[in-house]
């Protein structure tokens, strides 16, 4: 499938404000590339398809869990969404046929990994920054993700975690074991 076809495809799936969110993260996946020196169409591919699986209904994502034998851990159990990194990542593979790098990017952008590469770091905050996002910090957190990766990662997780404290949300292991990793 080239991009167009792609596009066509998510059009179907997705319903248009996160087409546009796709849209939008495919755009800032670019430009991100772009000042660290990886691969621009790839990013944009991937940032175009990273939810894919975003607007599966908790009996779609069990079934696909089911049949493709993915493993689910006691915080993805409680707070299903979450699953949408692991089914994207699976999807990516099976319809996109994306390589290795795709697939861990996407499968890294929501909670986090202290295994990111550079390319998912790229992947992760350009879903956090692209262009219709609006929350609080967005504009200091696009700043930061134009100078110094890390550094953005690092307050996105800051933030992140202190707003899933406030509406008492389960915080993924994995996010805090890279904030931990990105501390010391
Ligand atoms: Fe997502
Ligand atoms: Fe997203």
């Amino acid at each position: 499938m080239n991009i167009e076809e792609v596009k066509n495809d998510l059009k179907q799936i997705l319903t248009e404000k996160r087409y546009n969110h796709s849209l939008g993260t495919m755009k800032m996946a670019k430009v991100l590339a772009k000042i660290y020196g990886e691969d621009e169409e790839k990013a944009a591919f991937a940032g175009l398809i990273h939810d894919v699986a975003k607007e599966m209904s908790k009996d779609e994502i069990l079934e696909y869990v089911a049949k493709h034998n993915i493993e689910m851990d006691e915080v993805e159990e409680k707070q299903l969404g979450l699953m949408h990194a692991k089914l994207g990542a699976s999807i990516a593979k099976e319809k996109y046929h994306c390589d290795e790098e795709i697939q861990k990017a996407i499968l890294y952008h929501t909670t986090g990994n202290k295994k990111m590469d550079k390319f998912a770091k790229i992947i992760y905050l350009a879903d956090k920054t692209e262009e219709n996002r609006d929350y609080e910090e967005v504009e200091e957190l696009r700043k930061k993700a134009e100078t110094n990766l890390d550094e953005a990662i690092l307050y996105t997780l800051d933030f992140t975690i202190q707003k899933s404290i406030r509406n008492k949300r389960l915080i993924h292991p994995d996010t805090i074991d890279l904030r931990n990793y990105l501390l010391s």
